[in-house]
């Protein structure tokens, strides 16, 4: 085992964590640890763009911007982070400008601006040109350029360190409220080697991203397991708000690859097997650009309803046929070629299959507006931050709308990164990590490597039934007995898993070990996801039960926060932050 010591551990290399490492490694030693190597990471399929009321091409104003993404997030939204997503917008599209960023130009050589989901002009007229992009490849451009950045400025990198374990000087949960709890370090597996690694750090942050991986069918990476979630839930901290899930209206039917809504930013229109623009019926102002939530249910009723096209009439069409070749080619080049490869779709000539896909989680670790991790509804722990998919300040509600995800990464990845190394500067050393900090992650690892010729479940058998109960159950539409199946099939999962066995006992790039382990923080967000689901008994933005097909305000209007116990999940409600907008019913 070897020890390292840093000002600042980042665990995570997408979008979030290096935007967090410029300015950390600015101003202390920081390291990133990611279980990747950094280009890899899931930002970089990010498509469409990202959100910032520039008025570049059209009006529009930071204020209807956050009216937007709170109305967008079904008023579940914490409104005074919506404010500062919203307003740092536009310095966080400038940074990476002046950084570089290759953004796709006005022919007057201003950043350019499309449209997207539930963006609008004076709240709600109609659609409005906020988000910024780089033809259909922002992510990538965004991870290319904070990397290009993060090597100028000598960030170091532990690439392919998997870390399992984040270690606290106390119990969260045992520790009376007002008594400080602090982060001492990360316990991390190299993958190339098997070895077990220990990092001391003054502040940690956790940018590791989201956890699509619990349903079949998404748009996610494999790689997009929740780890960090899972590891925050086992070491005592809650998530909040894992019921909301949100499918992604423009997955490619039956494979769940991500078909940008910038299809429908530039003009992509969703018809039925009868060829009808069935969004017109559901959102008559802003139509195609409704927010996903209401697109994805729109979807989904047209199939059950019997208007789905294709031989077995389960997925809707997505048309550009009506835009020119060369516009497609300009400003979607690689979403349409994906189209071509997996489902051989000309999309000049075709319409193409398109179904709901698992997307993003809105959910995560909770924080506050620096991006400190709280313990409880208001307690932060002491050095502990997280930012990106993996956390949740709540900017996002019960409904994220698109390109505001490649913005939280920036903004919120930023402040977490300043605050992170702030904090740094004010502890004079390094913290001890208890002797027996590693003990977990060795236990975890011995009893895996042990499993090989004696355990006799198969991990992928176990993730098969996962993900199968969850797309099947914790769908677009839920109601408590589709949630109790889902609830039941888990807990089968979770007991067969005690008598898991892996079939690779070697050190060297152990992918089998990886993925059991994997598998694990896949079952712990599963349990959390359906409790929290099961309990919220109304329907709010990616959240819908039949059985409770109302927003509740009376009951609701609060977040979930859920704790890991060992009698199971523990739920508890926190309020609302509302400062301007009070809850209105929500019309497009
Ligand atoms: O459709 C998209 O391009 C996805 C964007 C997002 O999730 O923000």
């Amino acid at each position: 085992m070897t020890h390292h010591e840093y000002d600042v551990v980042i665990v995570g290399a997408g979008g979030a964590g290096m935007r967090a490492a410029l300015e950390s490694s600015e101003r202390s030693r920081t390291a990133v640890l990611t279980k990747l190597y950094p280009t890899r990471s899931h930002t970089g399929a990010a498509q469409g763009g990202m959100a910032a009321a520039l008025a570049n091409v059209e009006d529009d104003s930071a204020e209807w911007h956050v009216f937007d993404t709170i109305k967008g997030g079904d008023y579940l939204v914490d409104q005074d982070a919506a404010e500062i997503l919203c307003r740092e917008a536009i310095d966080a599209v400038l940074d990476l400008e002046k950084m570089g960023l290759p953004f796709n130009r006005t022919p007057e050589g201003k950043v350019d601006q499309r449209r997207f989901g539930g963006h609008t002009r004076n709240h709600g007229e109609a659609a409005v040109r906020r988000a910024c992009y780089s033809a259909d490849r922002t992510g990538h451009m965004i991870l290319q350029t904070l990397y290009q950045q993060c090597i100028k400025q000598g960030v170091e990198f532990f690439n392919e360190f998997y870390v399992l374990d984040v270690i606290l000087d106390k119990d969260p949960q045992a520790t009376p409220a007002g008594e400080e709890v602090s982060v001492t370090g990360v316990v991390a597996l190299e993958l190339a080697t098997g070895e077990i690694h220990t990092f001391a750090a003054k502040s940690v942050v956790f940018a590791t991203g989201g956890a699509g991986k619990v349903f079949k069918t998404t748009s996610n990476a494999h790689t997009l397991t929740g780890d960090g979630m899972a590891i925050a839930l086992g070491a005592g901290l809650p998530l909040e708000d894992m019921e909301f899930f949100q499918f992604h209206p423009t997955g490619l039917a039956g494979l769940g690859i991500l078909l940008s809504e910038a299809a429908r930013g530039e003009g992509g229109i969703l018809r039925n097997s009868e060829g009808e623009r069935f969004m017109e019926r559901y959102a008559p102002t802003i139509k195609d650009l409704a927010p996903r939530d209401m697109v994805a249910r729109a979807m989904a009723n047209e199939v059950r309803e019997g208007r789905g096209a294709g031989p077995h009439k389960d997925y809707v069409l997505l048309d550009l046929t009506h835009l020119e070749p060369a516009h497609i080619d300009e400003k979607l080049p690689d979403i349409t070629e994906f189209a071509r490869t997996y489902l051989g779709v000309e999309p000049y000539t075709e319409p193409v299959p398109v179904y709901p896909t698992a997307h993003y989680a809105m959910g995560g670790i909770p924080t506050n507006v620096t991006g400190q991790v709280l313990r409880s509804n208001s307690e932060p722990v002491t050095g502990l931050y997280a930012a990106g998919e993996c956390a949740c300040v709540s900017v996002h509600g019960a409904n994220r709308l698109g390109t505001n995800s490649l913005l939280d990464i920036n903004v919120f990845g930023r402040r977490a990164g300043i605050a992170a190394a702030e904090h740094a500067a004010t502890v004079a050393s390094v913290p001890v990590m208890a002797d027996d900090a590693a003990s977990g992650v060795e236990t975890l690892v011995a009893t895996l490597r042990g499993s090989v010729g004696a355990g006799t479940e198969r991990v992928a058998d176990l993730r098969k039934a996962l993900q199968e109960t969850m797309d099947r159950n914790v769908q677009v539409f839920r109601d408590a007995d589709s949630l109790e199946e889902a609830r039941g099939v888990i807990a089968d999962v979770k007991a067969r898993y005690a008598n898991v066995g892996i079939h690779d006992r070697g050190t060297r790039y152990n992918t089998d070990l990886l993925e059991a382990i994997e598998l694990k923080f896949l079952i712990d967000l599963s349990e959390v996801v359906i409790a929290g689901a099961l309990a919220r008994e109304e329907s709010r933005g990616g959240h819908y039960r039949e059985d409770f097909p109302k927003r509740d305000d009376e009951k609701f209007l609060h977040h979930t926060m859920a704790y890991g116990t060992a009698d199971g999940v523990r739920l508890d409600t926190k309020p609302v932050v509302i400062t301007t907008y009070q809850p209105m019913e929500r019309k497009y």
